[in-house]
Order: C-alpha cells, then sequence, then structure tokens
C-alpha cells in the first residue's frame, strides 16, 4: 500500500535543520528518520541521554544523515535554552521545531495528586510552551527569514476525554498556542501548525494508556471506520510536509489523521454503523409504514 512509503521527493528538506522533542522513541523517532531521509539535519532531544544516543548511532545508520542528541528536560526553560544554544554551535542555524514530547497516562481524575495533574500538564503544555516562547525569541531577534513550528496534539484537544484530563486539558492549550501565534507571529515568517494523530501504536503510549490485557480488552482499530490503526510513515509524511516549504501557504491549522476516529464518537447516530446489510430493507419498510 502506498500509505507505507515515503511520499516526499528526495531532498526536500536539504539545507534544514529541525529539533525533535522527543525524538529518541516512538513517533519522534519515526518522523526525526523521515527528515532525516529528506535531507534534514535533526537535534533529537529529551530526558533519557542513553536512549537519544542509541537512537542517534540507529538513525545516522539507516538513514546516513546527522543527529545531534541532547539531553533536555523541557520542563524547564534554561535546559531548553541550553538545547538551542547547543544546536545553533553545532549546525549554525535552525529552520524547524517539532514540539512532540508528552506525559500522559489513564487514570480516574479524583485519583490523581496535584503533582501528577501538573507532572503532565508541565510536560505538555509548559513544555511545548518553552521550546515555543525560546525558539520564537531567537528567531525574532536574529530577523530569520522563516521558521517552522509543528505541534503535535491529540483529537481530544478539542472534545476532551475522561481519564486522560490533564493531557486533553493541556493538549487543549498547545491548540490555542499554535492557532495563536499562527496569527501574531506570521509577521516574524515564522509559522505554527498542529497534527492531531488518532491511535498509532507506540510503547510510549500503548503502555500507559492501554496496560495489560487492556489492549485486547479495547481493540483500537475498532474505533476506528477505516478499520486500522495508523503506520508511522504516513505520520511521518504528513509531518515532512508541515515542516517543509511545500506547505507555506498553511498557517494555524490542525490536521487530523484518525481514520475518521473521532468523528466516528462523535455523529450521533454513527452507531447504526453496526447493523447488517440486509437488515436495512426491512428497516425501510418499518419506516415507510409509518406514513400510513
Ligand atoms: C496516577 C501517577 C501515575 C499513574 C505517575 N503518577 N503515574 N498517578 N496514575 N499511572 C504520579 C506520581 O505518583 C507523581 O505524583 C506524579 O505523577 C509524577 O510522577 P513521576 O513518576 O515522578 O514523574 P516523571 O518521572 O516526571 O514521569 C512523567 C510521567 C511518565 C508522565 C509520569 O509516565 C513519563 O515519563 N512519561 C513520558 C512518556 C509518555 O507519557 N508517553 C505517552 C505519550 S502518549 P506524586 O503525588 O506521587 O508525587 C500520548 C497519547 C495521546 O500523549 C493520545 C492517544 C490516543
Ligand atoms: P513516546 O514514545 O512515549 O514519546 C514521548 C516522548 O516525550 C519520549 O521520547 C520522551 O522521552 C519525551 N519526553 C517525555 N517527557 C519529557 C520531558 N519532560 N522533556 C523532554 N522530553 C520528554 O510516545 P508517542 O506515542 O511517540 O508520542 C509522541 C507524541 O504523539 C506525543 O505528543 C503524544 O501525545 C502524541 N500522540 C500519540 C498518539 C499515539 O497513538 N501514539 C496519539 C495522539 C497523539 P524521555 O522519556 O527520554 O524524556
Amino acid at each position: 500500500m502506498n500509505y507505507t512509503k515515503p511520499m516526499l521527493k528526495e531532498g526536500s528538506l536539504d539545507g534544514q535543520v529541525i529539533v525533535v522533542t522527543g525524538g529518541g522513541s516512538g513517533l519522534g523517532k519515526a518522523m526525526t528518520k523521515y527528515f532525516l531521509e529528506l535531507g534534514a539535519k535533526v537535534v533529537i532531544s529529551s530526558r533519557n541521554m542513553e536512549k537519544l544516543e542509541k537512537a542517534k548511532i540507529e538513525l545516522e545508520e539507516q538513514t546516513g544523515g546527522t543527529v545531534l542528541p541532547v539531553q533536555c528536560d523541557i520542563r524547564h526553560y534554561n535546559e531548553v535554552e541550553a538545547m538551542l544554544k547547543a544546536t545553533i554551535d553545532t549546525f549554525g542555524k535552525v529552520d524547524g521545531l517539532l514540539n512532540n514530547a508528552a506525559g500522559n497516562f489513564i487514570s480516574p481524575t479524583e485519583r490523581l495528586s496535584a503533582n501528577a495533574f501538573d507532572t503532565i500538564i508541565d510536560i505538555v503544555l509548559k513544555g511545548t510552551k518553552n521550546c515555543t516562547l525560546a525558539f520564537g525569541k531567537h528567531w525574532i531577534s536574529t530577523k530569520q527569514e522563516k521558521a517552522t513550528v509543528l505541534n503535535i496534539v491529540t483529537t481530544y484537544a478539542w472534545t476532551g476525554s475522561a481519564y486522560v484530563v490533564p493531557s486533553a486539558t493541556a493538549k487543549a492549550g498547545v491548540l490555542a498556542m499554535t492557532r495563536s501565534l499562527a496569527v501574531e507571529w506570521a509577521k516574524y515568517k515564522i509559522r505554527f501548525n498542529a497534527i492531531a494523530p488518532g491511535p498509532f501504536p507506540t510503547k510510549g503510549a500503548w503502555d500507559r494508556l492501554l496496560p495489560g490485557d487492556l489492549k485486547e480488552k479495547f481493540d483500537m482499530k475498532k474505533k476506528v471506520p477505516v478499520g486500522r490503526v495508523g503506520e508511522h510513515q504516513e505520520l511521518a509524511n504528513l509531518a515532512a510536509y508541515l515542516i517543509s516549504d511545500f506547505s507555506a501557504y498553511v498557517n494555524g491549522e490542525v490536521i487530523t489523521i484518525d481514520g475518521g476516529e473521532w468523528l466516528k464518537g462523535a455523529g450521533q447516530m454513527n452507531m447504526l454503523s453496526d447493523i447488517p446489510e440486509g437488515m436495512w430493507d426491512m428497516l425501510t419498510q418499518m419506516i415507510k409504514s409509518k406514513k400510513k
């Protein structure tokens, strides 16, 4: 199938320097790999340096590209400033920021400690704010010709969701930041967009959202109208497009890539998809007979 194949032409990100937070695992790593294949140099950052070093070796071997791993807890502004400095010291510039790092786990909200709630808000909302503010100030003060910020949110950023309330609250904030700054910082040639992925299996997300036998109990495929979960390459294709100059006229947009999952949950009569084809004749008859 074509959706598992790389989409953009070779060299589409030649000369670009892109920072990917949480780039050492899961979706961040998949997007990093594709950026490298397209010619970008990529800084991957997270808290775990050992993981980042391993990812660097693996990604450079696979792609022949250049990866700079930088330890950075995005909850701390001084660490984010140090990550930015390491990027500029190594590559001389930065063109794109992919705010991908996140923290999340399922829990009834009343069971959360204040610190548990803060932890998620601090990683997702404050972390994204820290990176956005530090990089934005840099681009504005250096009068950079153009720059792009891409934020990874979720579809429950606008619907909300039970049992992941800190994450939903924080992602909603990130979405508001995306749309606000798309307008405010357009005059500085900084573009903002977001991607809202549906279920894309990763160890980080699945271990925390579907622990134990919940994976079997709640088969995510069944929630998705197209009948499957996402492939990492199809997310990487969208991310590469949005971080590249091909999307220069796309600004302030959130693109959902979920096979129709959130709409299936939203539409009032969507449960009728469960009705077997053969039953529709009888149902139509019953409805029409009411007219008489
Ligand atoms: C209740 C919990 C908890 C749990 C931690 N806490 N796990 N409370 N239920 N399952 C509480 C702790 O008791 C503590 O509060 C506070 O949260 C902080 O916990 P720490 O372990 O000290 O935090 P830290 O080491 O900073 O780790 C952060 C983390 C962890 C979020 C808790 O899971 C992590 O490192 N996650 C990073 C990766 C990740 O989450 N990936 C998934 C992204 S998936 P007290 O009061 O005891 O001090 C995603 C998908 C979205 O976002 C949509 C999918 C469809
Ligand atoms: P993941 O592998 O757990 O990714 C989270 C990344 O964030 C990790 O690399 C982690 O690295 C990093 N991170 C966490 N806390 C950090 C901190 N304080 N500072 C810096 N880095 C930190 O999970 P994923 O599924 O790939 O998620 C990636 C993104 O996609 C997230 O924004 C998530 O909300 C979003 N998303 C995922 C799905 C899905 O189905 N997978 C669906 C919707 C949205 P360290 O632990 O080394 O710090």
